[in-house]
């Protein structure tokens, strides 16, 4: 049995991919800031574990826990977007926060559960992007430090693949999607997009390593 963990899986994407993995036969380690109030992950089969992913204490504690068990995949989905102004608005308080949540946070989850990862048949690391992240891509501006902290775990993804040569290391964006971060007026449900984003892990494909890939499985340029 393929085991994934999804980190920030008690809502939106993360939740809808955790209810997808286990549909398709995956064991899900699903984790939330607050474990106990995590029911629908719970609910959905998967075992919940605690984890602020911006916390570096949390993720220690995480990987203690899990110590000797392998994982197959992993998905860094957890992130923020406290800040949608432009230039002159800009929260400058906020670019810390999202930084060690959207950047620092993978990273550090990455290393944490590396042996565990080792440990595993699959050896994926899929942390999710956003078009919001591609350079070549922007051309509305606004929206500096999710923009920037998107653009650094492509390269983290780019980075990874190079270092880990035995590992499929990808950035996955979901897609404009109907969750709290995304909005009503998003074009895609949660569980379109979460389909797609376990076609993508799931099917990871050692030749696709250091890319960046949408729900789709076509490639985003950088
Ligand atoms: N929605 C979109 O249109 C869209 C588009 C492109 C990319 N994305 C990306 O897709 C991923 C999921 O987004 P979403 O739309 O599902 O967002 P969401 O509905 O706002 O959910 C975010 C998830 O991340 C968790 N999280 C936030 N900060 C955390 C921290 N410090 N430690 C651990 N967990 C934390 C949240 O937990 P709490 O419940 O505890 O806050 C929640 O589970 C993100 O990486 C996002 O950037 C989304």
């Amino acid at each position: 049995m393929t085991t994934t963990l999804i980190t920030g899986a008690n809502r939106g994407i993360g939740l809808a991919l955790a209810r997808v993995a286990i549909e398709n036969g995956h064991a899900v380690l699903g984790t939330a800031r607050d474990p106990a109030a995590a029911t629908e992950l719970r609910d959905a089969g998967a075992r919940v574990l605690g984890l602020d992913v911006a916390d570096l204490g949390s993720v220690e504690a995480l990987a203690g826990e899990l110590a000797g068990e392998p994982i197959d995949i992993l998905v860094n989905n957890a992130a923020i977007y406290p800040d949608k102004a432009g230039i002159e608005a800009t929260d400058l308080d906020a670019f810390s926060r999202t930084m060690e949540t959207n950047v620092r946070g993978p990273i550090a989850v990455t290393r944490a559960l590396l042996p565990n990862l080792r440990a595993g048949d699959r050896r994926v690391i899929a942390t999710v992007s956003s078009s919001m992240g591609s350079i070549a891509k922007a051309d509305s501006g606004r929206s500096y430090a999710y923009r920037m902290s998107k653009a650094a775990v492509n390269m983290m993804a780019k980075a990874l693949a190079a270092e880990l040569t035995d590992f499929v290391c990808l950035a996955v964006d979901p897609g404009w999607v109907r969750t709290d971060m995304g909005g009503a007026g998003a074009s895609i449900s949660p569980r379109e997009s979460a389909a797609g984003v376990f076609r993508v892990v799931d099917g990871a494909r050692a030749e696709q390593t250091g890319g960046f890939i949408r729900y789709d499985g076509t490639t985003l340029p950088w």
